[in-house]
C-alpha cells in the first residue's frame, strides 16, 4: 500500500482488511444504489471560485455546531455495527473524535454501549436514537444517554422501515451476524481483523441486549430488531421525545422542505439534511442537491446540517457555502477504522481538515465561518 493521501486510499485498505460482508455493509446503498452514487457525484458538479492575491495567513476552521465548539464543522455520523469494522470500533472512533475536537455520535445499533463510550471518553458525546415500538426501551435509552452525560440527542426519522439493502441480503448479513462457512471463510482471510475481535466477544449490541424486553442474548436480537422499527412514528412522538430528553435535539433524515418546516415547529435545535447515506429510499435526490431549498425554507430559525457523500474537505466547504452550519461523515471514518483502527479515524479527519484548509485558502478565505454561495460557480440543481 502506497501513501494514504485521500479517503479513497483508506477505503482501499479497509477493503483488504475487513471481511467482505462487513465491508460491503458500509460500502453500499439501497437497491440500485442510485442515491448512494448521486450523493458523491453531485458534490463533484459544484465548482469552486479560485481567488488570488488575498491575504490568507492565519486561517481558522473552528466553528460551532448546536452551540458546541468544534475544531472543524465535521462530526462523525452514527453508524450501526461499527464494532464489526474493527474490534471496539465505536470506542476507538469516539476517542479519535474527542482528541480531534469534533463530535462523535453513537448509534442505537452499535456494538459497544452508551456506557462503554462514556468509560473511555472525558468529553460528552452525542447519542443517536431509533424510536422502537417498545417505548419503555426508548425511555430507558434516553435515561442512559442522560446518565452518560450525552450533550445532544440525534433522533433519526428516516427509518420507520428498513430500506432494501440488496448487498446485505446477498451476503446473508443479519443482526446478529450468522456465521455460515462462506462467512467463516471471509473472516479467515482477514487474520488481523479476527485477532482483534478475539478479546471483544462480550461487547455485542450492548445498547439492546440485556435492556430490551425479551432480548437476553444475541439469539433473540434478530427477531426483536425486525419487529421493532415503528411504522407509526409521528411528529407527536418527536414532541414527546423532545420533552423526555430535555436537552439539545437534532432531527436526522430530512430531505424535503415541507418536512423541514414541520421539524422547525418542533423546536429542535438542528436538522440533518440526509438520505441515510443512500441506504433508505433509493431514487431520492442527493443531500447536497436539496440543501439550498431547505436552507431557504427554514432560514436561520434552526441550524441546518448535512450528511451524505462527503469524501473530502472540498465537499465540506461546498456544503457550508450552501448554508449548512455543520456536516457529518459516515463511510469516510468507517474506512479509516477498518483500515487502521483509531489511527485510521484520526487520519480520515486529518485528511479532511487539510483539504478543507487548503481549499479555503485557494478560494481566498481565512475563516470557515465566513463562506457563502459566492464561493461557488453554480449550485447543483435538483432535477425535477
Ligand atoms: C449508517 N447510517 C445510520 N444512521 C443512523 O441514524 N443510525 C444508524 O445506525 C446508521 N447506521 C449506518 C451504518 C452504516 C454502515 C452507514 C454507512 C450509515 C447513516 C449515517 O448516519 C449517515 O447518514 C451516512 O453515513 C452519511 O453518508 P456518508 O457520509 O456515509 O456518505
Amino acid at each position: 500500500m502506497g501513501a494514504i493521501l485521500e479517503i479513497n486510499d483508506l477505503k482501499k485498505l479497509a477493503e483488504r482488511r475487513v471481511p467482505k460482508m462487513f465491508f460491503d455493509y458500509a460500502n453500499s446503498g439501497a437497491w440500485t444504489e442510485s442515491t448512494y452514487r448521486a450523493n458523491e457525484e453531485d458534490f463533484a458538479k459544484i465548482k469552486l471560485r479560485q481567488r488570488v492575491l488575498v491575504d490568507i495567513t492565519d486561517r481558522s476552521l473552528a466553528s460551532t455546531m448546536i452551540g458546541q465548539e468544534v475544531t472543524m464543522p465535521v462530526a462523525l455520523a452514527p453508524t450501526g455495527l461499527t464494532g464489526m469494522q474493527h474490534a471496539d470500533g465505536e470506542m476507538l472512533a469516539a476517542r479519535a473524535a474527542e482528541e480531534f475536537g469534533v463530535p462523535f455520535t453513537l448509534s442505537t445499533m452499535s456494538i459497544c454501549s452508551i456506557e462503554d463510550i462514556a468509560s473511555v471518553t472525558k468529553k460528552p458525546f452525542w447519542f443517536q436514537l431509533y424510536v422502537m415500538r417498545d417505548r419503555d426501551f426508548v425511555l430507558n435509552l434516553i435515561d442512559r444517554a442522560k446518565a452518560a452525560g450525552c450533550s445532544a440527542l440525534v433522533l433519526t426519522l428516516d427509518l420507520q422501515i428498513l430500506g432494501q439493502r440488496h448487498k446485505d441480503l446477498r451476503n446473508g448479513l443479519s443482526a446478529p451476524p450468522k456465521f455460515t462457512p462462506k462467512h467463516i471463510y471471509q473472516m479467515a482471510t482477514r487474520p488481523r481483523w479476527c485477532l482483534g475481535m478475539l478479546g471483544t466477544s462480550r461487547r455485542t449490541f450492548r445498547n439492546i441486549v440485556g435492556h430490551a424486553k425479551g432480548v437476553g442474548d444475541l439469539s433473540s436480537l434478530s427477531a426483536w430488531t425486525n419487529e421493532q422499527f415503528d411504522p407509526r412514528l409521528s411528529w407527536d412522538d418527536v414532541a414527546w421525545i423532545k420533552e423526555r430528553w430535555g436537552g439539545k435535539l437534532i432531527l436526522k433524515g430530512i430531505l424535503d422542505k415541507e418536512d423541514a418546516l414541520m421539524a422547525l415547529k418542533t423546536g429542535a435545535d438542528a436538522i440533518i439534511v440526509s438520505n441515510h447515506g443512500g441506504r433508505q429510499l433509493d431514487g431520492a435526490p442527493s443531500s447536497i442537491s436539496v440543501l439550498p431549498e431547505i436552507v431557504e425554507a427554514v432560514g436561520d430559525r434552526l441550524e441546518v446540517h448535512l450528511d451524505g457523500g462527503i469524501r473530502s474537505g472540498q465537499d465540506v466547504l461546498k456544503a457550508l457555502c450552501l448554508g449548512a452550519r455543520g456536516t457529518y461523515i459516515g463511510r469516510p471514518f468507517l474506512y479509516g477504522l477498518g483500515a487502521l483502527g483509531k489511527e485510521g479515524v484520526t487520519l480520515a479527519l486529518e485528511i479532511i481538515r487539510k483539504e478543507l484548509d487548503i481549499t479555503l485558502a485557494l478560494c481566498g478565505k481565512r475563516n470557515i465561518q465566513d463562506v457563502g454561495p459566492d464561493l461557488l460557480y453554480r449550485t447543483v440543481a435538483r432535477e425535477a
